[in-house]
């Protein structure tokens, strides 16, 4: 889509797969892809070093797609968001790179979350819903839930429907077919807001 990005992975063998997939070129103008803890201060300085080298002081998107706690765990790292020993630890990390997300993201701008739930001993535990009210006490606003049809991509892993199916009914759930992505805004500045209501007020005028 001709967009510039900057992507964050805390497996270097798994940032290096992802940047096989660029030519050398969109990777010095198009495409910054780190190996970091999303977590980490350092990490920040690095996006806001790639950000200025871009020419640009803020982002003006932000997308989070965390592992869905310990579902799928991508490392034995400590830093790993899927390495956490509870929900509460797993919350926390999570509200660490809301955080820089946060501060990285130029005001009135937007962010998108992508998370599922977790279905564990006999329950199904909301976590897109916990990782979504992280995000409002950071300041984020909601502004939109679309809810992801996700049937095929358990294909795309190896997997067979029946085996979804199986484990639906071995935990005593309701086969599952979905995922969220929650839309959120980082509230404009009141004087800025006000700039903008006064310069449309000009147009019209
Ligand atoms: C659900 S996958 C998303 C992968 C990819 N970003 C995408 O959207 O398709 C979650 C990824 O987060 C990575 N991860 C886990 N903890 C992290 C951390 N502290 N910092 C950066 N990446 C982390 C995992 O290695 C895994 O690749």
């Amino acid at each position: 889509m001709n967009r510039r990005c900057i992507g964050v992975e805390l497996k270097p063998e798994l940032a290096e797969h992802v940047a096989e997939k660029f030519s050398p070129k969109e990777l010095v103008t198009d495409v910054n892809i780190i190996s970091a803890d999303s977590t980490s201060q350092i990490a920040k300085e690095k996006i806001q070093a790639r950000l200025e080298i871009m020419g640009e002081e803020k982002a003006q998107f932000l997308v989070l797609h965390p592992p869905y706690d310990d579902i799928i765990k991508f490392s034995d790292k400590k830093e790993d968001l899927s390495n956490c020993s509870s929900p509460e630890e797993f919350y926390d990390m999570f509200e660490k790179v809301a955080q820089n997300g946060y501060d990285l993201l130029e005001d009135g701008r937007y962010a998108a979350l992508i998370i599922g739930d977790e279905y564990k001993d006999g329950e199904c535990k909301l976590l897109s819903f916990g990782c979504e009210q992280r995000m409002e006490k950071l300041g984020f606003k909601l502004k939109a839930v679309i809810v992801k049809d996700i049937q095929g991509n358990e294909r795309a892993k190896g997997k067979t429907a029946n085996l979804w199916r199986y484990r639906a009914l071995n935990g005593g759930f309701y086969i599952f077919q979905h995922e969220y992505i929650f839309i959120f805004q980082k509230p404009e500045k009141k004087v800025k807001k006000l700039k903008k209501v006064l310069k449309n007020a000009k147009l019209i005028a």
